[in-house]
């Protein structure tokens, strides 16, 4: 049962729904209560002066107490559930209900004072109880009281201004203050809250249900996507459903599985590539060695020149890697300096100047005046140019022109490559600084192993800045690095 998510989650609901429905059942039923003692108390206070009003006309038509009369209205009272006892202005009993009663016969008095016991339910100062079972034999005494020790509420009866007595009032049998229907009333309240409640604790159960098995099954696709690519399946995707926690949980999920896929997909193709690259200098190196050991090739500088480059090539091969791996750790270990803008673009330019030259690729330069003061590793900053423009210069055909640019802005220096090359497609644009990528599926001609953007992009983001790409196919591209300018 614990194992899952969801029974855990529709467990905790279920009591939350439970404690809650309980609570205000119980809330519910104590201020019911309340209100219905109240409610009661005052029916019968209006109850106990209509007795009042009545006796005091009573003694008001007669100018004293007429014991007929006040016989017909007490036993009237007492089927309304009211026993009474007459005082005097002395405190003498002039009547008493219960001996009016037993001049009515033994029957009607058992009737009467067995009301207000026959619901079966009776009040008490913590709420209502079932009542206990009454001893047959207590329904009917009636003993005889001395006038001083009656119990009941006493009030007294007035004729004008005069006191002509007291009337001792209590209901009848017991010390209840409910009447049958109360008591019914109050049952058939009780019975339909916690009917409700059951009701309602149902309904709790089988939403919690459904909103567990809801919340909880977006999580079980992640846990088993998860598992999927523990298990070496980088296929795996989760849909997401909504914009919440969860929701960015799988976004983030799904990101996180593409780039390892394409990770994967880059790392086999390097592999692949590493090995044409090695294979071709390796394979010249022997051709051109062996001919020199079968004496087919003379020993000749030019041939010595050859086997030299095919050795500087392995050699730069290596140093690319090398140079990838040092640029990754580079956040460590920069060693910056005061450098100015100009010398430091100017100087890395002239490096490529050659290059373009040979290719017939225009070289343009545009610098703030007066120049701008760095705090910067010149040796990465200057690499992070030579890897711009070496792209430029690969990927701008014969006759294109390459413009560099800088500027302060908003408290950074703005160096922009912009070249009217080949472009990068919409869809190779979000990857070309991951490591190993080359676009155009590395088919387009060009060389090189895909770690030049990777390498210029760790430089930029180790000096707190940030690399930018905009490009158009067929019309050029435009790389923009945004350096803070901090000294
Ligand atoms: N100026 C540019 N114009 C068009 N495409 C570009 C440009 N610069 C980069 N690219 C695309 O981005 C890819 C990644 O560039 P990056 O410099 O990382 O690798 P590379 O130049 O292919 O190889 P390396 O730099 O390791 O020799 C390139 O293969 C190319 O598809
Ligand atoms: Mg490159």
């Amino acid at each position: 049962m614990g194992r899952h998510l969801w029974t855990k989650l529709a467990l905790s609901y279920l009591a939350i729904a439970v404690i809650a429905v309980g609570l205000a059942a119980l809330l519910f039923n104590f201020a019911l209560s309340k209100q219905f003692m109240g409610y009661v108390e005052e029916k019968q206070r209006l109850k106990d002066e209509e007795i009042i009003t009545l006796l005091s006309s009573i003694y008001e038509k007669d100018g004293q107490w007429n014991p007929q009369r006040l016989r017909d209205v007490m036993n009237l009272w007492m089927m309304s559930g009211k026993e009474i006892t007459l005082l005097d202005s002395e405190g003498r009993q002039v009547m008493d209900c219960r001996d009016s009663m037993e001049e009515m016969g033994s029957g009607a008095r058992q009737r009467m004072s067995r009301m207000g016991m026959m619901c079966g339910w009776e009040w008490s100062r913590g709420g209502w109880n079932e009542a206990p079972p009454k001893e047959k034999t207590q329904s009917s005494p009636v003993t005889k009281a001395t006038p001083s020790n009656i119990e009941g509420r006493r009030i007294p009866v007035y004729v004008g201004e005069r006191k002509v007595g007291t009337a001792v009032i209590r209901p009848v049998g017991d010390e209840e203050i409910f009447s049958l229907q109360d008591k019914s009333f109050q049952a058939t309240v009780n019975r339909w809250l916690w009917g409700v409640a059951l009701g309602a604790g149902g309904f709790a159960l089988f939403i919690s249900l459904g909103i567990a098995r809801h919340l909880s099954r977006p999580i079980q696709d992640l846990t088993g996507a998860a598992q999927g690519l523990r298990n070496g399946d980088l296929t795996q995707r989760v849909k997401p459903k909504g914009k919440d926690e969860i929701g960015q949980l799988a976004n983030a999920f799904n990101h996180l599985a593409e780039s390892l896929e394409r990770q994967e997909k880059y790392r086999k193709r390097l592999t692949g590539d590493l090995a044409h690259e090695l294979r071709t200098p390796l394979a010249n190196l022997q051709t051109h060695i062996e001919g020199l050991i079968d004496g087919v090739l003379p020993l000749t500088p030019e041939n010595l020149i050859s086997i030299h480059e095919e050795i500087l090539r392995l050699g730069r091969l290596v140093g690319s890697l090398e140079e990838l791996n040092r640029a990754e750790a580079s956040r460590l270990n920069l060693k910056r300096e005061k450098a100015d803008l100009k010398i430091l673009v100017e100087r890395t330019i002239s490096q490529c100047q050659p290059r373009y030259f040979d290719k017939d690729v225009g070289l343009r330069v545009s610098l703030p005046e007066p120049s701008i003061e760095l705090s910067v590793d010149r040796d990465k900053i200057s690499q992070v140019l030579n890897n711009l423009l070496s792209n430029a210069l690969k990927f701008t055909p014969k006759g294109g022109s390459v413009q560099v640019a800088a500027r302060r802005k908003d408290g950074e220096v703005e160096i922009t490559v912009r070249d009217t090359g080949i472009g990068i497609s919409e869809k190779d644009l979000p990857f070309i600084f991951e490591r190993f990528f080359r676009g155009g599926n590395g088919e387009n001609g060009a060389k090189g192993l895909g770690i030049g953007l990777t390498i210029a992009k760790e430089l930029t983001e180790a000096h707190g800045g940030k690399i930018e790409v905009k490009s158009a196919l067929n019309r050029g591209t435009e790389f923009t690095v945004r350096l803070p300018l901090r000294l």
